[in-house]
């Protein structure tokens, strides 16, 4: 069977429905959740998402397609946060374990084969710019996925729910700065850590807020982010692009029209080794805010996040593989302090080689497993 993903509205599916007669079809029934960082997919129900909303088991609908083919609205030059979700949720589909796959650290495969996507983006004006930005994530997407892409094409077409945006009109503080911690890791997260680090150098009115906590009153943090000079974004990279809990919030914000010229600052962090492997991320935040008349004013990417979080605080003291992070912090600090803009960031481990950090990995997978029963073979299951 094959496999279609779309984010189409009722009508819109209407005109296609009869091209996709007897696909398997995943669309937006309006009960998806956002993934929560758990790894559940990898180290408690091996293969599939933990979260049982009905989208559950897309790792397993990817496995057991022909082909798939992904509808999504461009947005930011890669998905739009639904189809982004199901995305997030898809990566069970793919083991835990690390290793060099094109010369960067990936995941590897769980099942032996090489998936064709075919990936449709649809808006009413994308330039030649945005199909080369899309183009360079799908690519990425693939890579991550150990996928082949099949085809990637371009449909302009009107979207009619993006007309008549609200407007804020609320006070604005413009010393105000807003630390959105955008993972739903919470309190746990790298993000939060690093938002943490970065706030022991800055200057004034600072707060840092938990997307985690508004994932339901999308519009009451819209306030407050509306009431703010400054925002600074600190997010984890997923399957090569912004979580799909932000890009809501992302898309949200867009809606909400927001009148004046805000700053934004970003502190990305990553799973994997190389820093520059969030490039599109950046991309994606820097056309956000070009979509929405905010300043893009610089950001750090961080690699080896899962390491390199816990030890910034040292990292700070110039000590140990967070010192590269805690530095560039500090320059984006200095940045946000003196109301500049900084060159974007790429800070990987200090000192601190890649293969070590792969092997470190590969064992705190077990490790996690182990502690859940899931035994060491049970990892790498395969599912039909
Ligand atoms: C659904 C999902 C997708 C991810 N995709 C990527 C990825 O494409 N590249 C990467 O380097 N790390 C990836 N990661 C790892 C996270 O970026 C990493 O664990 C990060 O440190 C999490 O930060 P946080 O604690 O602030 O959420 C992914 C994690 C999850 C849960």
């Amino acid at each position: 069977m094959k496999l279609l993903i779309h984010d189409l509205n009722e009508k819109e599916w209407k005109k296609v429905a009869d091209n996709y007669d007897g696909w398997d079809v995943i669309y937006n029934n309006g009960a998806i959740t956002p993934c929560v960082g758990c790894f559940g997919c990898w180290i408690k129900e091996p293969g599939q998402c933990v979260i049982k909303d009905g989208y559950e088991d897309t790792c397993v609908k990817i496995h057991k397609a022909e082909q798939v083919t992904i509808i999504s609205k461009y947005t930011y030059g890669g998905f739009s946060s639904f189809v982004k979700n199901v995305i997030d949720r898809s990566i069970g589909y793919v083991a835990p374990f690390f290793e060099l796959h094109k010369g960067e650290m990936h995941h590897k495969q769980r099942y032996d084969e090489y998936k064709q996507i075919r990936f449709i983006f649809r808006g009413p004006t994308i330039t030649e710019d945005d199909k080369v930005k899309a183009r360079r994530y799908v690519e990425a997407v693939c890579t991550n996925f150990h996928a082949l892409l099949w085809e990637i094409s371009f449909d302009e077409c009107e979207m009619p729910e993006y007309e008549n945006k609200k407007k804020y009109e609320g006070p604005v503080d413009e010393c105000k700065k807003i630390l959105l911690n955008c993972s739903m890791r919470g309190d746990k997260a790298n993000s939060k850590k690093f938002l943490e680090q970065l706030s022991t150098d800055l200057k004034g009115d600072v707060e840092i807020v938990n997307l985690s906590e508004y994932t339901n009153r999308l519009g009451q943090l819209a306030n407050i982010i509306a009431g703010a000079g400054t925002i600074v974004l600190g997010m984890p990279l997923y399957v090569d692009g912004v979580p799909s809990a932000p890009l809501r919030l992302m898309e949200f914000l867009e809606y909400l029209d927001l009148p004046d010229e805000k700053k934004i600052y970003l502190v990305a962090n990553m799973g994997f080794y190389e820093s520059i492997q969030i490039k599109n991320m950046l991309s994606m935040i820097k056309s956000w805010c070009a979509t929405c008349g905010f300043k893009y004013c610089g950001g750090i990417a961080i690699g080896a996040g899962e390491m390199t979080g816990p030890l910034v605080a040292l990292g700070g003291k110039g000590k140990g593989p967070g010192k590269n992070a805690a530095e560039g912090l500090g320059r984006i600090a200095n940045a946000i302090n003196a109301d500049t803009v900084v060159e974007d960031i790429f800070a990987d481990a200090h000192n601190f080689p890649r293969s070590l950090y792969m092997m470190m990995g590969n064992m705190s997978w077990r490790k996690k497993a182990r502690k859940n029963k899931v035994r060491r073979r049970a990892l790498m299951r395969q599912l039909d």
